[in-house]
């Protein structure tokens, strides 16, 4: 861990207040859908971690479910929104309240492809949980029902959140030092910069 501790700039969210933030998050939730028919849809892979630690915190009965997507075009740092399902649900989410469990949403674009494409398979109501947000980047408005952080327009890996696949390990939610992306030959600057 210390390895890859040493390409971190800051800490910008620690383990202790994704923690309380996320018992928070699951205490919500649990009124909110008490004796509703819940389901989680994880988007894979950057959500799986706070889905496990969220799931935790959520005491009324839910099943969980996932999707794989992946982006066409853009780069390791920005997403082109042009998305492509790899894994798609193994379950019907007809007539059921379907709450997505995504890790941060930037511009918005992945995010708008999913809920219109699970909107079309009629669920009872359709929610969005995300554990990060990056107001200053929306470039197609959405509705967010649970946000756990807003942050600035700054590239954070750790706790699922990847560089080109790598810290998603990292128990906490920090900034990479901007040599990272130079050293690893990235097209484009990172979106804090
Ligand atoms: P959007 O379509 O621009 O909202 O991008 C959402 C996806 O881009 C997320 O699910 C992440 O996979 C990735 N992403 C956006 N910002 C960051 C970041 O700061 N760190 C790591 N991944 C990010
Ligand atoms: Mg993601």
């Amino acid at each position: 861990m210390a390895d890859l501790e040493k390409d971190i700039a800051k800490i910008l969210i620690t383990r202790e207040q994704l923690n309380t933030r996320i018992a928070e998050l699951g205490e919500t939730i649990s009124r909110d859908y008490a004796g509703k028919n819940l389901i989680l849809v994880c988007v894979l892979k950057g959500g799986v971690l706070f889905l496990s630690d969220l799931v935790r915190a959520i005491h009324v009965p839910h099943a969980i479910d996932f999707m794989a997507i992946s982006s066409y075009g853009g780069t390791r740092v920005e997403s082109s929104g042009v998305v492509r399902i790899l894994m798609d649900l193994n379950v019907s989410i007809e007539g059921r309240n379907v709450m997505i469990v995504e890790d941060i949403i930037d511009t918005g674009r992945t995010l708008t492809y999913i809920t219109e494409n699970l909107r079309t398979r009629n669920p009872a109501s359709l929610k969005i949980c995300t554990l990060l947000n990056k107001p200053s980047r929306r470039e197609v408005n959405v509705e967010l029902d649970y946000v756990g952080f807003d942050i600035p327009n700054e590239f954070v890996v750790g706790y699922g959140l990847d560089y080109n696949e790598l810290y998603r390990n990292l128990p906490f939610v920090g900034v990479l030092k901007p040599e990272m992306y130079v050293n690893a030959g990235a097209e484009h600057e990172p979106s804090g910069s």
